[in-house]
């Protein structure tokens, strides 16, 4: 006998938006975001928690998006890419991201700036082996990570605004 997964309504708040959906309880929270509410910054690469592409917030914490149901998310914070600048005013680490030349392709870019928007939230002042920590198993195969580093660094000497 097959066994029938029900859809279940779902209520997710996104960037400050919130959203009533029906979906699939095995739907991961990437899944979700960029299906069925069109945010797609954050990226698809392994599916299986290794390459840190489709990180996002969850109350105000880095998680992957990959491995989370949707169905743990309901009525917790979630903040994706598309919410970070506003009115066309990036964040300190975006801009920094910009300046220092850490963006190449763009596939790790979400996920690193969120990752690095949760640190310096939690740790104004990080040294070198702290961002490393907080970027472990954010993959990049443009950058060499160095530009990144310099980016976070440099993000964090800038005025505090909304980091
Ligand atoms: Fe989630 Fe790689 S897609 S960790
Ligand atoms: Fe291309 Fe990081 S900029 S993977």
């Amino acid at each position: 006998m097959r066994t029938k997964l029900l859809r279940r309504l779902l209520e997710l708040t996104v960037n400050g938006e919130t959203y009533e959906l029906a979906v699939e309880p095995q739907e991961t929270l990437l899944e979700v975001l960029r299906n069925r509410i069109g945010l797609t910054g954050g990226k698809e690469g392994c599916g299986t928690g290794e390459c840190g592409s489709c990180t996002v917030l969850v109350e105000g914490e880095p998680v992957l998006g990959c491995l989370l149901l949707a169905v743990e998310c309901e009525k917790k914070r979630i903040e994706t890419i598309e919410g970070q600048a506003h009115e066309g005013v990036l964040t300190p680490v975006q801009q920094a991201f910009l300046e220092k030349g850490a963006v190449q392709c763009g596939f790790c870019t979400p996920g690193m700036v969120l990752a690095s928007t949760a640190l310096l939230k939690r740790n104004p002042a990080p040294s070198g082996e702290e961002i490393q920590e907080a970027l472990e198993g954010h993959l990049c195969r443009c950058t060499g990570y160095n530009k990144i580093m310099e980016a976070v660094l440099h993000a964090a000497s800038l005025p505090a605004g909304k980091c």
